[in-house]
C-alpha cells in the first residue's frame, strides 16, 4: 500500500510514523535544497528529525533544475533527495514549480511573460512572471506537471501535492483579453446584456463587436466599474484554470493524495471561496507583523477564514515566519516566544500542522535575509532551540489521544457566529468613485471580528450566499453588494431566528456593480424596519456623536460615514447628535415576527468601543456565550470542536476563570487558570472527556501510519 491512500478526500493531513501509530500534527517548511550541494541535504535531514520535521515542501521553486531546456528533465537529484527524505521518515509536499518560470521559457515563449495595466512586459529575473491565459505557458505547465506525476506519483515520501505558489496573478496582455471575452460570452451570451449591465451607455462606452471589449488597461480617467468587477472575477477563474489544469494531471495518476496550493490569508486577488472545493486542504500562508499590536487579532481572522473555507476538510498553515520576513521596509523579528504562539493559535483553530518558510536561511537569492528555521546563525541559537523545543510539544500534544478527541467534536459550521466576507462585495468596495475612499471592507470587517474575538466566540467567515439559517448571529459588516440570492439567504437566516447585524451603506450594488433601483438597503427595507433617504460621508478628521440618552450609547462616536435613516417600522436605539444627519437614528432594530429573529442596523461607523457594546448586548441576546465568558485582555480564546485553548500574547500574569472546563492532560477542574506571559493552555469543554475513545467525527479523526513505508 503507498503511503499516499491514507489520506483519503476529507482526511486530515496527519503524518504519524511512530511503530506504535501515533499521529502527529505536520511540522515543517518549504524546503528548497537546490540551494546547497548536496553534503548540506544529510544534515539538514538529521536536523530535521532532532527538530521534530515531519513534512517538507519541496520543488516549488525548482523549475529550472528539473527541466534545464524545454523537454529534457533532470530529476535524479530529486530521486535522491526524495529518497534520503522518506529514509528518515519526513514526509513531502512535493510541488509544481509553476509559479516561477525558468528563463527559457520567456526566451522562447515571450508571450507567456505577463503585461501590466501600462502595456509593459514583465520579464523573468524575479518570480510569478507569467500570464495565466498563454497556451505555452499552460502547456509547459501540463508537460512539467506530467513529468513529475509520472515519476512521482505512488513515491512513498510524497503525501501531498503543492500546485504553483500563492496564485496572484493580474495580467493585461492580449491572450488575457482574449480569454476574458469567452468569460464575457459565456456569462453575458450577447453584448447587448454586457453594455446594459456595464452601463456602457454612459461615456460613449457601448461595444459594437467582441474585439472592441479589453482588459481595464491603463486610461486617463475612472474606469467602468462593472468591467474592473467582471476583469477581478475573470482574473481569479483563470489563474483557477491554470491550478485546475495540474490538479486534473495529479488527481488522474495519483487520486487518493490531496492537492493543494497556498493561500494568503485575506486577499484580494483571488475569490478564494470559489476556490476552496478545488482545494484538498486549504493551506495558509501567514505574515503577521509583530511591530502591529493587533496582528494576533488579524492572524486568528485569517485562521477562521481557513478553518470556515475548508468547510470540514482540512487546513494547514503551511508558511509563517520564525522571525523576521525581508520584504517590509523594515523586518522586525517575531521574538522565538511570538513565534511558538502564532504556531499554536493555528492549531487552536484548527490547523492540522504548522509549517514555515523555509528551512535553511538562503545565502544568496533574493530572500537572504528572510528568516528560516536553520539561521543563518547556526543551530546554537534561541530560534534553532525554540525550533526543537516546539517540535517536542506539538509531538507530545499530538500522541495524547484526548487532543483528538476533543477536536473531534468540530464539524464545518458549528459556530453560532457567522461573519460575512465577499470576495465580490470586496472588490466592488475597491471602486475609485465610491462617495467615500475612507471605507475600507477587510478593515471594518476585522473590526467586527476583533469585537467576537474579544468575547472569546468561534466565529465563521462566510460569504453572504452560503447557508446561515443555522447561525443565531450574523454579522454584514458592509454589505455594499447585495445579490438577490444573498439577499434570500439573510432573509431565511433571520426567518430562522438568526439575529442580523447590518453596517451602513449597504444593500447598494447588484451583482453588475450597478446601483440598485431603491430603497436601500435595497429590498431589506421591511426586514430592517428602515430606509436609508441620503448618503453622508464624513469629512476626515470630524465624528458625528450619537446618543440614547439615557441608554448605554452615550458618548458614542461614528466616523467616515452616516446614512440619513427614515424609521417605519423599528425601535430606535441611538440617534445622531450632530452633522448633517443630526436627529436622524444611527442604530435601530426590529424584532420579526413572534420568533427570535431581529435585525440590528448601524447607520454609521461606531467607534471601537461602541461597537463592542453593541455586537456585545446582541450575542448576549442571542443566548451566544463563548467557553470562557469574559476573558481578560490579551487573553485570546480559541475554541475547536471542544478543545479549548487560551493563548496569553504578553504583560503579567493572568487569571482565567475556566467556570466548568477541564485540563486536557489531567481531565480535572481547575476553575481559574494563572496564565504566564507567552503561555497556552489547553482546556476541554465538558462533552469531550465522555468520548475520548469514540471520536464523533470522521474528518477530524486522526489518521495513522498502518505500516511502514519502506
Ligand atoms: C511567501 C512565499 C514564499 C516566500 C515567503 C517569504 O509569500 O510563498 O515563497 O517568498 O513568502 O515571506
Amino acid at each position: 500500500m503507498s503511503a499516499s491512500s491514507r489520506f483519503d478526500a476529507g482526511r486530515p493531513v496527519d503524518h504519524a510514523r511512530s511503530p506504535q501509530g501515533t499521529p502527529t500534527l505536520s511540522y515543517g517548511g518549504d524546503y528548497n535544497p537546490e540551494q546547497w550541494p548536496e553534503t548540506v541535504w544529510s544534515d539538514d535531514v538529521a536536523l530535521m528529525r532532532r527538530a521534530g520535521v515531519n513534512l517538507v515542501t519541496v520543488g516549488v521553486f525548482s523549475w529550472a533544475r528539473l527541466e534545464p531546456e524545454p523537454g529534457r528533465f533532470t530529476v535524479d537529484w530529486l530521486d535522491r533527495l526524495l529518497t534520503l527524505l522518506a529514509d528518515a521518515g519526513i514526509d513531502v509536499d512535493l510541488a509544481t514549480p509553476t509559479a516561477s518560470p525558468p528563463p527559457w521559457m520567456s526566451v522562447r515563449w515571450p508571450d507567456a511573460l505577463s503585461v501590466d495595466a501600462d502595456g509593459v512586459r514583465t520579464s523573468h529575473g524575479s518570480r510569478n512572471h507569467f500570464c495565466p491565459s498563454a497556451p505555452s505557458y499552460r502547456d509547459r505547465c501540463r508537460i512539467i506537471a506530467t513529468a513529475l506525476v509520472e515519476r512521482y506519483a505512488h513515491h512513498p515520501a510524497v503525501v501531498m501535492w503543492h500546485v504553483g505558489n500563492e496564485y496572484g496573478q493580474v495580467c493585461f496582455c492580449d491572450h488575457c483579453a482574449a480569454a476574458f471575452r469567452i468569460w464575457l460570452q459565456d456569462l453575458y451570451g450577447d453584448l447587448a446584456h454586457l453594455n446594459e449591465a456595464w452601463g456602457t451607455a454612459f461615456w460613449s462606452q457601448s461595444y459594437g463587436a467582441w474585439e472592441e471589449v479589453l482588459p481595464p488597461r491603463a486610461a486617463p480617467y475612472l474606469r467602468n466599474p462593472g468591467h474592473e468587477l467582471d476583469y477581478r472575477r475573470f482574473t481569479s477563474d483563470a489563474q483557477l484554470a491554470c491550478y485546475r489544469d495540474q490538479r486534473e494531471i495529479i488527481r488522474a495518476a495519483d487520486p487518493s493524495v490531496p492537492v493543494t496550493t497556498n493561500f494568503m490569508g485575506a486577499f484580494p486577488g483571488v475569490d478564494y471561496r470559489g476556490w476552496a472545493p478545488y482545494v484538498d486542504v486549504i493551506a495558509d500562508d501567514s505574515y503577521p507583523d509583530p511591530t502591529d499590536p493587533d496582528s494576533p487579532i488579524g492572524s486568528a481572522f485569517t485562521a477562521d477564514l481557513m478553518r470556515s473555507l475548508a468547510a470540514g476538510k482540512p487546513w494547514l498553515l503551511l508558511e509563517q515566519a520564525a522571525g523576521a520576513v525581508s520584504w517590509r521596509e523594515v523586518n522586525v523579528a517575531k521574538t522565538p516566544a511570538r513565534v511558538r504562539l502564532d504556531s499554536w493559535q493555528a492549531i487552536a483553530r484548527g490547523a492540522v500542522g504548522s509549517c514555515y518558510f523555509q528551512w535553511r536561511a538562503s545565502r544568496a537569492g533574493a530572500e537572504r535575509f528572510h528568516a528560516a528555521l536553520v539561521p543563518h546563525h547556526g543551530t546554537e541559537t534561541a530560534v534553532f532551540r525554540g525550533v526543537e523545543e516546539h517540535g517536542r510539544e506539538l509531538a507530545a500534544l499530538a500522541s495524547d489521544p484526548s487532543f483528538w478527541a476533543a477536536r473531534s467534536s468540530a464539524t464545518s459550521g458549528d459556530g453560532q457566529v457567522a461573519l460575512v466576507l465577499d470576495w465580490d462585495c470586496w472588490w466592488a468596495s475597491l471602486a475609485p468613485d465610491l462617495p467615500s475612499a475612507r471605507l475600507d471592507l477587510l478593515a471594518e470587517t476585522k473590526r467586527w471580528y476583533a469585537a467576537l474575538w474579544r468575547r472569546g466566540l468561534r466565529v465563521d467567515i462566510v460569504g453572504s450566499e452560503d447557508d446561515l439559517s443555522g447561525y443565531a448571529v450574523v454579522c454584514c459588516p458592509w454589505q455594499l453588494l447585495l445579490t438577490d440570492r444573498a439577499r434570500e439567504r439573510l432573509r431565511s437566516a433571520v426567518a430562522a431566528g438568526a439575529h442580523l447585524v447590518l453596517g451602513p451603506f449597504s444593500g447598494i450594488l447588484d451583482a453588475t456593480a450597478r446601483v440598485q433601483p431603491g430603497p436601500f438597503p435595497a429590498g431589506l427595507t421591511d426586514l430592517v424596519g428602515a430606509q436609508v433617504i441620503e448618503w453622508l460621508p464624513v469629512a476626515d478628521g470630524d465624528t458625528v456623536r450619537l446618543n440614547d440618552e439615557p441608554g448605554a450609547l452615550a458618548d458614542a462616536r461614528g466616523s467616515f460615514w452616516v446614512d440619513r435613516l427614515q424609521v417605519a417600522d423599528a425601535e430606535v436605539l441611538a440617534v445622531v447628535v450632530d452633522g448633517q444627519a443630526a436627529g436622524h437614528p444611527a442604530v435601530v432594530r426590529r424584532r420579526v415576527g413572534t420568533g427570535e429573529g431581529a435585525v440590528t442596523y448601524l447607520a454609521t461607523r461606531p467607534d471601537a468601543e461602541t461597537l463592542d457594546r453593541i455586537l456585545g448586548e446582541v450575542v448576549d441576546g442571542a443566548g451566544v456565550v463563548g467557553p470562557v465568558p469574559a476573558p481578560p485582555s490579551g487573553i485570546e480564546v480559541a475554541t475547536h470542536g471542544d478543545l479549548v485553548t487560551l493563548l496569553h500574547r504578553g504583560g503579567r500574569e493572568c487569571i482565567v476563570p475556566t467556570g466548568a472546563l477541564t485540563d486536557l492532560h489531567t481531565a480535572e477542574r481547575p476553575g481559574e487558570v494563572r496564565l504566564p506571559s507567552d503561555e497556552i493552555r489547553h482546556l476541554v469543554r465538558a462533552r469531550a472527556h465522555d468520548q475520548h475513545d469514540q471520536p464523533t467525527n470522521d474528518r477530524e479523526k486522526p489518521v495513522t501510519r498502518r505500516e511502514s513505508r519502506r
